[in-house]
């Protein structure tokens, strides 16, 4: 019998943890499967779901979906979750009967990385998400269902950030502003740069009001050291700050659970995968 086989699949690829990753899950459980790594084409424009396709018919149980596909990955799924409706975009599919479900773990990665690893609980917190992309997006159900007294969604183009949180209509308090309106709103317990500026080296034009004596500071980006975010937080003295690394082991270990049934530890991994920050 052939292992159950698994795969990412992005454009690049080259520098993934996935495999890695979800090889060290499959050991640690036991679990009889492979998992590779897919560079997806990005022409024709048909070219990345022919590879999905593909992968199906060679026998293949579930991917993970990278940049640029996450809506290639929404657009071609038959069964959506509520939280990949929402945000628009898929991190994960599983393949069965025929039929591709599929997921976005991204949010409730980075939920769990703050309040169980973190031990950060956010129950009637005040939270600040930069950002109304897709990473905020996929982030915004996941932070409402962890009860925050005041969820605030703060982006350059205000348009998005109020859209987005027509969208969500959740309930609670949950609020889209500017950054310049930030500077009125008083401090946060918990603020979390969801834009792409870091990627580029930039800051979010966020004022240091926004983060109380005790508050954290999340950095979704993996393994770019001290970013301008998090040299920022750290001088208006904040104590808590962290990177994405372990929402990035969370959300593979959801995706994980959801295809296997069985959920790994993570503690680990996150320990061995963490790039100090300076
Ligand atoms: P992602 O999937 O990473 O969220 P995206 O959907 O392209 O990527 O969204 C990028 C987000 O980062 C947006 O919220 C963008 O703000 P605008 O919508 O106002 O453009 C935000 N962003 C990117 N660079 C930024 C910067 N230098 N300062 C503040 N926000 C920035």
């Amino acid at each position: 019998m052939m292992s159950d086989r698994y795969a990412v699949i992005g454009n690049p690829i080259g520098h993934t943890k996935s495999p890695l990753i979800h090889g060290f899950f499959a050991q640690e459980t036991g679990q009889d499967m492979s998992y590779g790594a897919i560079e997806g084409p990005v022409e024709p424009a048909s070219g990345f779901s022919d590879t999905v396709k593909s992968f199906i018919e060679a026998g293949g149980r579930g991917m993970n979906v990278t940049a640029p596909f996450k809506l290639a990955a929404f657009a071609m799924s038959d069964e959506r979750s509520e939280r990949a409706e929402l945000s628009g975009a898929v991190n994960a599919m599983k393949f069965e009967d025929g039929r591709i479900i599929a997921e976005n773990f991204d949010g409730v990665g980075l939920v769990r990385d703050i309040e169980v690893n973190l031990q950060r609980p956010i129950a009637g917190k005040r939270v600040l998400i930069l950002g109304a992309g897709g990473a905020a997006r996929g982030a915004l159900l996941p932070f409402a269902a962890a009860r925050p007294a005041e969820l605030v969604v703060a982006n350059r183009h205000v348009d998005k950030a109020r859209a987005l949180v027509e969208q969500a209509a959740v309930g609670g308090s949950i609020t889209a502003c500017g950054y310049a309106d930030l500077e009125s709103m008083g401090r946060f317990d918990l603020v979390v740069n969801a834009t792409s500026a870091s990627l580029t080296g930039q800051l979010p034009p966020v004022p240091a009001s926004v983060f109380s004596a005790s508050a954290s500071a999340y950095e979704l980006a993996y393994g770019k050291g001290l970013t301008p975010f998090l040299r920022l937080a750290r001088e208006v003295g904040v104590q808590g700050i962290a990177d994405g690394v372990g929402m990035l082991v969370e959300q593979a270990a959801e995706a994980f659970a959801w295809w296997r049934g069985v959920r790994p530890q993570t503690r680990a991994l996150i320990d061995r995968l963490t790039v100090p920050l300076d």
